[in-house]
């Protein structure tokens, strides 16, 4: 199992240092606490929800509200390894559906790659439509991709190095 340090643990004091410095410059903070939670700690924990309402003087179910409304703002820790496949239509037209079933397929059987790189959460054009199929691998982007290239890429990120297979743009 690979180490998920890329996000620090969960700091209550640090997280309403960092909240009351932006609820001060900001109106409507409550989706920009979430935000900032998210970008600091890879997903908003219970604790932060409760630190929110309490700084934004608001109820926990409206924070919730917010953090349920957006599919972008996570709940629970990232994968290692996120891989995100592209849905969106110039990708589909090239293979783009194919190559979540065979990556479904290959996550299947392989329980240390489905727990490294998680459920596949689509994403709707990465902006590489030319180099299609598209994929975001631990945050980089990938063209042509295919099973193959995928885990090449999860490999190495794995090995800590930057892969550099399947048609970069
Ligand atoms: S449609 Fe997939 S990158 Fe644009």
């Amino acid at each position: 199992m690979i180490s998920r340090s890329a996000f620090p643990q969960w700091n209550e004091s640090d997280a309403r240092a960092r909240l009351t410095s932006l609820i001060r410059e900001h109106d409507g903070p409550v989706l920009l606490c979430l935000q900032d939670v998210q970008m600091v700690y890879g997903f908003v924990p219970t604790a932060a929800v409760e630190l929110i309402a309490e700084l934004c003087n608001v109820s926990r179910a409206d924070v919730t509200g917010v953090l349920t409304f957006y599919a972008d703002l996570r709940t629970t820790p990232p994968p290692a390894i996120p891989v995100r496949l592209c849905a969106a239509e110039a990708c589909q037209a090239v293979g783009g559906r194919a190559l979540a079933q065979a990556w479904q397929q290959a996550c299947d059987q392989d329980d240390q790659l489905a727990v490294d790189t998680g459920v596949d959460e689509p994403i709707f054009c990465l902006g590489n439509c030319a180099l299609g199929p598209a994929a975001m691998v631990g945050g980089q982007l990938m063209g042509r991709a295919t099973v193959m290239s995928l885990k090449e890429r999860v490999a190495g990120i794995r090995d800590g190095g930057r892969s550099s297979v399947g048609g970069e743009s």
